[in-house]
Parts: structure tokens; C-alpha cells; sequence
């Protein structure tokens, strides 16, 4: 079997379409990890994932690239602190975020740290999104090794974490506006009235065709005065036609904003 055909059958299986993600660097990914359990071929591979849900899994989890970490990128979450997210916020209403992508949770508790601060009625909700079941029930604990906090400001380190042995464990005054979600960008239904939608280095990983389609559902999800923040490669080109404008660098509203 080739790699299309591998792809077809495993998109069966595990209703997660590879195609959408880009062809070349997926697939050398996939060939790299299979090799690893002394198969030759993919029609193997298959077979032993469907034997095996431990294995599944963890190809999972491997193909989609959780790696994350507290104040990813600072100088954005700096903009985003500064710039964009004191004009945007309604004292008497309550703001809505999404954290699509979310993987370990580093991204949504990150924004709860910011929101804690410039909102302090704590009327505030994240939604926080991934495909990867194994990583949400991850992030859901929040517990990280020092290397995820390298960005985290010492002052949220001490206030917000409890440390035992190597592990930051965040405090649940964190954890309270959160909400983990399971959902594949690729197909499940959107959320709407969103004031917030992060999502950031997971769209580099799709194809031309899967991005144009996820930032057109992104602007519709967004409320008149929400921003969509992305990652640092991930600029739109042309926001407009999806019916957005650049508000800074990686900061996207609608034109009303
Ligand atoms: C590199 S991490 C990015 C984490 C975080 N947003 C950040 O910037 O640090 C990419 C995440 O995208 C998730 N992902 C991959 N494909 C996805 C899809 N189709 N729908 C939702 N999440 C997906 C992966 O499970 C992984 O946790």
C-alpha cells in the first residue's frame, strides 16, 4: 500500500484526515515513527494500530505535534496584553475565548493568567480545544517540567504554581474559567460570539486548502469585536478575503474593529 492509500485507510479508522496536512512532512514523519516498531510496510503499521489502541494513541499524539510552552512567542503576548486585549474588553460582559490547538494547556492557562489580571470580576470563559485526547487529559492536570515555564514571569511562577519534585502544578483559581474540549478543526463545528480565538502553530502543519477553509470558519466565529490571534509564521495573506484586517501583526479583526 502507498502512502495515499495509507492515508484513505487510516482517515477510516480514525476519522482524522492526513491529507489536509501537509504531504512531505508528514510523511516523513510517519515513515521515521513507524520504523520504530519493526514493521516494514503500511498495511502493517495499520494492522498493528488496530490491534493495539496503546499504539494508536501514541501515533496520535505523534502526527499531530503537541510540543507547547508558557508565553510562547513573549513579545506577542505582550501585544496581545498591552495593545490589543485592553481594547476589546466590555467591563459588563462576560468574554469569550477559544484556545484552538490548545495541546498541554500551556496556551489556555497562559491567556487565564492575562485575563486574571485585566479582568478581575473574573468574568471571563476559556473553551480550550485539541484534537488529541491524550494531551487534553494532560493539559486538564496542568502539571509541566520547568522547560514549559522558561517565558512564564517569575512573579505567575510563584503565584500560581505549587512545585513538587520537577513538576509546576498550576493552582485551580487558574483551572476554574477553563474548559478542556475535545475537537478536530478539520471537521467539527465551530464556536461562535468568540472576543478571543487563539490558534496558533498548528496551521503551518495543513495544506493551502485547509487553512483558507479554517480561517473563513475562524471569521464567522468571531464576535464584532473579536481578534484571532495566530502563530508567528502564520500571517494571513490577504485577510480580507476572508473578511478580516490586520490590527497588528498577527492580530486579525473585523474591518468594524
Ligand atoms: C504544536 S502544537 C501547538 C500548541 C499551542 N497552540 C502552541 O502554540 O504552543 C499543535 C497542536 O495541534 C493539535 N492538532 C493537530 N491537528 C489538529 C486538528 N485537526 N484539530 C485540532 N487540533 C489539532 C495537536 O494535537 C497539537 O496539540
Amino acid at each position: 500500500m502507498d502512502y495515499g492509500r495509507f492515508v484513505i485507510e487510516f482517515h477510516r479508522m480514525s476519522g482524522l484526515d492526513l491529507h489536509l496536512y501537509k504531504e512531505s512532512q508528514m510523511k516523513r514523519r510517519i515513515d521515521s515513527h513507524i520504523k520504530k516498531y519493526a514493521v516494514k510496510t503500511y498495511d502493517d503499521f495499520l494492522k498493528l494500530v488496530k490491534e493495539n489502541p496503546a499504539i494508536m494513541e501514541t501515533f496520535m499524539s505523534y502526527v499531530t505535534i503537541n510540543v507547547s510552552e508558557f508565553f510562547r512567542d513573549p513579545k506577542q503576548w505582550n501585544t496581545l496584553e498591552s495593545d490589543i486585549l485592553p481594547k476589546i474588553i466590555q467591563p459588563n460582559k462576560t468574554f469569550n475565548v477559544w484556545s484552538a490547538a490548545c495541546s498541554t494547556g500551556d496556551e489556555p492557562y497562559t491567556l487565564a493568567i492575562i485575563l486574571n489580571k485585566l479582568i478581575p470580576s473574573g468574568r471571563f470563559k476559556i473553551i480550550a480545544t485539541d484534537l488529541d485526547k491524550e494531551i487534553i487529559a494532560k493539559a486538564k492536570k496542568g502539571e509541566y517540567p520547568e522547560k514549559q515555564l522558561l517565558h512564564l514571569p517569575s512573579e505567575y511562577k510563584h503565584k500560581y504554581f505549587t512545585k513538587e519534585k520537577d513538576l509546576y502544578t498550576i493552582k485551580s483559581e487558574i483551572k476554574k474559567n477553563i474548559e478542556f474540549r475535545q475537537h478536530n478543526l478539520l471537521k467539527d463545528p465551530y464556536l461562535s460570539g468568540m472576543d478571543l480565538i487563539v490558534c496558533r502553530n498548528v496551521l503551518i502543519y495543513f495544506t493551502e486548502d485547509a487553512k483558507h477553509t479554517i480561517y473563513g470558519k475562524f471569521a464567522k466565529s468571531l464576535s464584532e469585536t473579536g481578534i484571532l490571534f495566530v502563530g508567528s509564521t502564520e500571517q494571513i495573506i490577504s485577510p480580507s478575503q476572508y473578511g478580516l484586517k490586520s490590527q497588528k501583526m498577527f492580530f486579525y479583526s473585523k474591518p468594524t474593529l
